[in-house]
């Protein structure tokens, strides 16, 4: 179902001390950065050869990444597999039977469509499918 890892996405408070870190660590740049109000967080990409690592930080205090935050702390938070087609992707999942929390696709960052699986699902680890945008 999988082609490859798209990106890991790791929670922290706050974009600019962890972009700070990673490149002073790593020399990891930046590619690209965007507030997904649809997830409620703002985004950066940092590529790493053909991947990224995904920073996430929450817009407000109701969010999915702030409760993620409040109860676990920053880290890893979820695993994002690239596909080509993700409706087609969804529907073997379906019905293989595999826990969603997204039944469709919906817009992700840099205008690509994504989809989340249930942790329960992937061994404990929120699971996200990525179809690119065009171009990307
Ligand atoms: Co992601």
């Amino acid at each position: 179902v999988f082609d490859r890892i798209d990106h890991v996405g790791i929670a922290v408070a706050e974009l600019d001390p962890a972009i700070d870190v990673l490149k002073g660590a790593f020399g990891m740049e930046v590619s690209h950065r965007e507030v997904v109000e649809e997830q409620g967080v703002e985004a950066a990409l940092l590529d790493v050869g053909e991947g990224h690592v995904e920073l996430i930080a929450p817009l407000g205090e109701e969010t999915g990444v702030a409760r993620f935050l409040a109860k676990r702390g920053p880290g890893l938070h979820h695993v994002a597999y690239q596909v080509a087609d993700i409706d087609s992707a969804l529907t073997e999942l379906k019905e293989r039977g595999v826990r969603m929390i997204d039944e469709s696709a919906r817009t992700g960052i840099r205008k690509s469509r994504v989809a989340f699986l249930h942790p329960s699902a992937a061994a404990g680890v929120l699971t996200e499918l990525v179809q690119p945008a065009e171009g990307h």
